[in-house]
């Protein structure tokens, strides 16, 4: 019998429609476009501003996105798997919200959190499922509201977030395409440097007004760390499976930094025009990154191209993922 293979068969994507430019942003608080553009390459990001609606809703959209796009048809989904680090609830999950307003009544749904490194999570997780030859579709959705939990007082974390959502549909095939390899690591000590104070449990009543629901980061130790970690994970999975730069038709990076990009591009030297970068349009969108990456560049990728995914994110948990691509 042949090795049953899980690839992916269709990417959807959405973003909000307002447009948080630099520009704007250093009207509210103390920072500049000059500043934003060479630490970090950010030119706008996107918001959702309706504060009624949640992360579930951005996923709602890019999942409708995809099947109308691939016409698919939601009953025959069978998992849902949802990456976020805004779930609308601690419980239910979002994938729970997601599939309920999509149509997908075959389906279970939970969600993970992986922060940054959602989606190369819930992909590794899709294709292990499908690679038992028990599941045959999968829907992978990462999707972040992350202004919800961004101080706008602090410079520091102001700039970098955006709101948006991806999601790819994972496929059982027996052709020689699709999930190869992903390797994931984890280092705990991370959570000093990088994590939202209030919000889980024990709750009180003073974090709110202490702004505790909010991302902290220690800027420059985690860029240290996402750095050397992302730079070193893409350079050995290409190790691993015997790939050369040129071997590499794309790499989609999560985009937190330019300057990070930048380095995983030295360390792994792999052509920038083979890079998918659109940082400066949608910020730092965590777990969405990827997925949003993949909508954007989609249209020029090859069956059979060689992807590499790589991505950094609190915890810290960072990984890579290598895949041919599909269709
Ligand atoms: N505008 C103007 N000046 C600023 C701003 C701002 N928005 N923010 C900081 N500064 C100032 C600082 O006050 C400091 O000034 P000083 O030298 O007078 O003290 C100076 O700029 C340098 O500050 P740093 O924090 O050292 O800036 P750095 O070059 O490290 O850039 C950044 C900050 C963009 C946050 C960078 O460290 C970074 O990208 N870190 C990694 C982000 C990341 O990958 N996160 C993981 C994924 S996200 C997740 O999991 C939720």
């Amino acid at each position: 019998m042949s090795k049953i293979n899980a690839v992916i068969t269709g990417i959807g994507s959405y973003v909000p429609d307002y447009k948080l430019t630099n520009e704007e942003l250093s009207k509210i608080v103390d920072t500049s476009d000059e500043w934003i553009t060479t630490r970090v390459g950010i030119k706008e990001r996107r918001i959702l501003k309706n504060k009624n609606l949640g992360a579930s809703f951005l996923g709602i959209e890019a999942v409708k996105n995809l099947f109308s796009k691939k016409k698919v048809n939601p009953e025959e989904v069978q998992m849902v798997i949802c990456s976020t680090s805004t779930p609308d609830y601690l419980f239910p999950s979002t994938a729970s919200i997601i599939a309920e307003q999509t149509g997908m009544t075959n389906t279970y749904a939970y969600d993970i959190q992986a922060a940054c490194t959602g989606f190369i999570v819930g992909l590794t997780a899709a294709s292990n499922h499908i690679e038992t030859g028990r599941y045959k579709k999968i829907l992978v959705v990462s999707t972040e509201k992350m202004s919800s939990i961004v101080n706008y007082d602090d410079r520091s974390t102001a700039p970098l977030f955006g709101d948006g959502a991806g999601c790819a549909l994972v496929e059982s095939t027996t052709e020689n395409i699709g999930f190869i390899d992903s390797i994931i690591k984890n280092n705990g000590k991370g959570l000093k440097h990088l994590h939202m104070k209030a919000g889980g449990s024990p709750t009180s009543h003073t974090t709110v007004d202490e702004k505790a629901h909010s991302v902290y980061q220690e800027g420059t130790h985690v860029f240290k760390h996402a750095v050397s970690d992302m730079a070193e994970v893409s350079a050995e999975i290409m190790q691993k499976n015997e790939l050369s730069s040129e071997d590499v038709n794309w790499l989609i990076p999560h985009q937190a930094n330019l300057r990070i990009i930048d380095a995983v591009i030295k360390r792994t030297e792999i052509p920038y025009e083979k890079v998918c970068i659109n940082i400066q349009k949608y910020g730092n969108t965590s777990s969405a990154s990827i997925p949003l990456c993949l909508a954007e560049y989609e249209n020029q990728f090859t069956k059979g191209d060689n992807i590499i995914l790589t991505a950094f994110g609190a915890g810290f948990i960072w990984g890579a993922l290598y895949l041919k691509w599909g269709y």
